[in-house]
């Protein structure tokens, strides 16, 4: 391909090299940042004159985005969510938007269970008080947790994220219990050793609700503080999703008053910001949005993201569109 016609995109910010890469052998491509998200008049005066955008999470991708870049043909999310897109603004002028889905699968199902984990043995509050000098000695009621093993899992969302959570339960002989929009079929409940229940039974029935489910208009704190109360004192609800899903002022509230007894929560409804009181809450574990973080996981996303964006405009192979 002639140097002169190849199709000009726009990173964001720095992905890497096995995505880079790609790109730079198909396309002209323009860094924004290296090591920190690009301001939105940043955004605004970098997309002009571009046909593709690599997108982050972090990166308001809407109308006025795409009215500076009227060449625009694909916007190309670093990431399997895509809320941070206006998808139906993006398909009405014509803009292929695509993911990263599959790739994250597994790290963020293994995130998903090492939270589980964690809040449910208090590993990082143990630890938090082994460092502060307040462990005197081996005591039989000393940092109680709940066991893990043979208890309820629930899980919202029976996606990728979630298939892969269920079959992490198995090995811990947990009874998974799942809420979807659409039930699987009963062959498929069967292969997964996993039951169906409408939201509030799961709610009332699980030790751990985990939640897989994307966020859109409808999901937006689908568990609130009605939802908190359904759940039994003693479980917990871990997120690995999407911060919106949970109304985090009601969860901080529940947390304090032990009307749940834990949180493992990766995802937040203002990321980098915590919602008051959620720091200083010791039932709550709060990792920074985690999910993807492998080195191979991260690697690949940027394969596939770049991909994509290179299947878009040179019609070299499938991408993984977003449904509109
Ligand atoms: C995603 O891909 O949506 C994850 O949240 C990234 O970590």
């Amino acid at each position: 391909m002639k140097e002169n016609i190849r199709p000009k995109v726009l990173v964001s910010r720095e992905i890497p090299a096995e995505g880079m890469d790609i790109l730079r052998e198909h396309c002209e491509v323009t860094v924004g940042a290296e090591d920190r998200m690009l301001k939105r008049e940043e955004l605004l005066a970098l997309i002009p004159g571009m046909d593709g955008l690599l997108s982050m999470l972090t990166d308001r991708v809407d109308g006025e985005v795409m009215d500076a870049a009227p060449g625009l043909k694909v916007i190309s999310n670093y990431a399997v969510g895509y809320d941070n897109i206006d998808v139906g603004e993006a398909y009405r002028r014509g803009i292929a938007v695509t993911n990263t889905p599959g790739v994250l699968t597994d790290a963020t199902a293994d995130l998903a269970w090492a939270l589980l984990m964690d809040a449910a043995r208090r590993v990082t509050e143990g630890d938090r008080l082994n460092r502060a000098g307040g462990w005197k000695e081996w005591a039989p009621m000393f940092h109680l947790g709940k066991e893990v093993t043979g208890s309820t899992l629930g899980i919202v969302g029976m996606g990728r994220i979630g298939r892969a959570v269920a079959k992490r339960a198995r090995g811990f002989d947990m009874k998974v219990v799942y809420f979807s929009r659409r039930r699987k079929d009963p062959k498929e409940e069967n292969r997964l050793g996993i039951r169906y229940l409408p939201f509030r039974e799961l709610l009332r029935e699980a030790d751990f609700v985990s939640l897989h489910a994307p966020y859109t208009r409808k999901t937006r704190h689908l568990i609130g503080r009605e939802e908190l109360s359904l759940m039994k004192e003693t479980a917990f609800l871990i997120n690995t999703a999407r911060g919106g899903l949970v109304d985090e002022k009601a969860l901080v509230e529940a947390l304090k008053a032990g009307e749940i007894a834990g949180a493992g929560l990766d995802v937040y409804e203002d990321e980098p910001r915590l919602s008051p009181g959620l720091k200083q809450l010791p039932n709550a574990v709060l990792a920074p949005h985690l999910g993807s973080a492998t080195r191979e996981t991260r690697g690949q996303m940027a394969r596939r993201a770049a991909e994509n964006i290179v299947a878009e405009l040179l019609g070299e192979g499938s991408s993984t569109r977003v449904p509109p």
